[in-house]
């Protein structure tokens, strides 16, 4: 198995108070985090001063979202900068809600990736197929398009995690199963090696997401492709340090 750095996002998504993410703070800062595993949790931009002071600085912290400029006439967006002036330095984009609930194209993730790499934020680009697509078998053609327009943005692969996470599994308890995942992460990566290059392929991590939980986690980690997970609801609970230890 090649020498990818293992990495466990958090997707907080829109949940949390003050009191609760204090709470679920305390119990990441206290648990005994596998030292090689790089773990990273994504915040409600409200709160992500909040989570960085209070987070173990060897806990990273990510936004949500931001937009593709970095000032203006924008209401309600957050631009790179305002990120990194939280002193946060990841954000992730394209997540299939920002895709599917908000119609965010595959044109717009393009941008805000190449903004956001340009304002030295680090990147989880999410990517993955409806279940239509999948029962269509059109999973590759899918997951290879959005990945063109991510990498057609991207000139620095040592700041970009790729996360797969098939809309089917997001939240429904129905998670991929190891082959499943397996395979199209082995596609994937086979796809930077044509498309980007030997050294891209065998470095950058190809993370899954989509009801992982302390159950299967150990199991879909053990596969030669996967190199961590994008973590929903799980991410919200103690059994998060479960997850993040998969590899322990
Ligand atoms: O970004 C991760 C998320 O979409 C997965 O959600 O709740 O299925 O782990 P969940």
């Amino acid at each position: 198995m090649a020498s990818r750095r293992f990495f466990v996002g958090g997707n907080w998504k829109m949940n949390g108070t003050r009191e609760s993410l204090a709470e679920l703070m305390t119990h990441l800062n206290t648990s005994n985090l596998h030292e090689q595993t790089e773990v990273v949790c994504g915040a409600p931009f409200v709160y992500l001063d909040l989570v960085r002071s209070g987070l173990d600085p060897r806990i990273g912290v990510a936004a949500q979202n931001c937009y593709k400029v970095s000032r203006g006439a924008f209401t309600g967006e957050i631009s790179p900068a305002m990120i990194k002036d939280c002193g946060v330095d990841w954000v992730i984009l394209g997540h299939s809600e920002r895709r599917h609930v908000f119609g965010e194209t595959d044109e717009l993730i393009g941008q805000k990736v190449a903004h956001a790499l340009e304002n030295d934020l680090a990147v989880i680009a999410c990517i993955g197929e409806k279940l239509e697509e999948r029962e269509a078998g059109t999973t590759e053609e899918v997951v290879f398009a959005q990945t063109q327009v991510i990498a057609e943005n991207v000139k620095d692969w040592t700041k970009v995690v790729l996360a797969y996470e098939p809309v089917w599994a997001i939240g429904t308890g129905q998670t991929a199963s190891p082959d499943q995942a397996q395979e199209v992460h082995h596609k994937l990566r086979a796809w930077l090696r044509t498309n980007v290059s030997d050294d891209v392929a065998d470095s950058v991590r190809i993370i899954y997401g989509g009801s992982v939980t302390s159950l299967n986690c150990r199991e879909l980690a053990s596969q030669a492709d996967v190199d961590g997970f994008l973590v929903g609801g799980a991410s919200l609970k103690p059994e998060f340090v479960d997850i993040i230890n998969a590899r322990a």
